[in-house]
């Protein structure tokens, strides 16, 4: 059986397989949340090892520090590295190239790219900062040089030309700050070595709190301000994060007008009753498993109804089948 992570999995269109193969996958489908979570509980002893080894008694008697602790532990040894390995070049640099449109993935660019000053929603342990590298040219500006004035003009535009060979995918925009909202404190070592082996200490920021306290000084070192922002990333993590409606509201809040929201999420399932109910069932003990995250939130209406948006573009990848527990919503809203 598979033992790929759901949250990513790709599906084969139905059409190239024979009914016997059609039977197998959904079956394997069906059955492959359940697996995931049984990964999931083998990371649970060695966590309550490597917590003894470190003498962080006080983790153990903390059901809700535990969860972080296991959490990073399954996410970082197996599901991370698996997403980003099959997820990352199908998905998330395509987002982040602007080459995505009604949930599906195109060749040449649709959009413009990531730029400009990002939120990055739920980093984790930083599966994602490389694709920054790989997406975007990369220029944090120098305080007092007067390149923040020259690079807004060039961010506000939107895009700037390919210094590199290449024209498949476009143009590249240009990040000049990525701030990684993490509250998860067991993520943040893995975070800053991701950052550090991206070579992007001086673009990257670790912002050790909740969306909720973004714009709050005395919570952590720094403040971003509303309105102030031209990206924000979610990948994976809009099911995690506490209170959807309002921190959903508060996120879109930062962006300006004119900034967007990239988003690879997995979302409520749509296809119909009993898959809703299977759905439901499973995420009876999902959260349990993995950090708190929930199977059925309907974040697409959340992000809609966060406030008025120039253009939506975003659905279900075409390739994911009905049999799907966790199916997903990709795309960007533009504000
Ligand atoms: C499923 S993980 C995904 C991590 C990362 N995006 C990835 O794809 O590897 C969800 C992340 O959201 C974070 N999170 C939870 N509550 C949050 C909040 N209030 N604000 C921002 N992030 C939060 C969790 O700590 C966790 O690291």
């Amino acid at each position: 059986m598979s033992s790929s992570s759901p949250l990513s999995q790709p599906q084969s269109p139905s059409s190239l397989l024979t009914p016997l193969q059609t039977l197998k996958e959904t079956i394997l489908g069906l059955l492959n949340p359940w697996v995931f979570l049984s990964l999931s509980a083998s990371y649970l002893p060695r966590t309550i090892l490597s917590l003894i080894q470190q003498r962080r008694y006080s983790v153990l008697l903390s059901p809700s520090r535990l969860r972080e602790a296991w959490f990073t532990e399954f996410w970082t040894g197996f599901a991370g590295p698996n997403i980003r390995l099959n997820a990352g070049p199908r998905v998330v640099v395509p987002l982040l190239q602007g080459r995505t449109t009604g949930g599906d993935v195109t060749d040449a660019p649709v959009g413009p790219p990531i730029s400009g000053t990002v939120i990055e929603v739920g980093a984790g342990a930083g599966m994602w900062v490389d694709v920054y590298r790989q997406v975007a040219d990369i220029r944090a500006p120098e305080p007092g040089s007067g390149e923040v004035e020259e690079e807004k003009g060039e961010v506000a535009e939107g895009l700037t030309k390919r210094k590199t060979g290449g024209n498949s995918d476009g143009e590249k925009g240009v990040i000049t700050r990525v701030y990684g909202v993490e509250p998860n404190p067991n993520q943040h070592p893995h975070l800053r070595r991701a950052i550090a082996a991206a070579g992007l200490e001086d673009v990257y920021q670790i912002v050790p709190v909740g969306i909720e306290d973004l714009d709050n000084e005395s919570a952590w070192d720094g403040r971003v301000e509303k309105g102030s922002v031209d990206c924000v990333v979610s990948i994976l993590c809009l099911c995690s994060i506490p209170e959807p409606e309002k921190n959903i509201r508060e996120l879109y809040s930062y962006l300006k007008k004119g900034g967007r929201w990239y988003v690879y999420e997995h979302v409520r399932c749509e296809y119909s009753w009993y898959m809703r109910l299977y759905q439901r069932v499973v995420n009876v003990f999902w959260p349990y498993f993995l950090g708190g995250c929930l199977l059925s939130r309907p974040t697409e209406t959340t992000i809609r109804k966060a406030g008025s948006w120039e253009k939506i573009d975003v659905g279900q990848p075409p390739i994911e089948q009905w049999y799907g527990v966790v199916p997903h919503m990709l795309g960007v809203f533009t504000k």
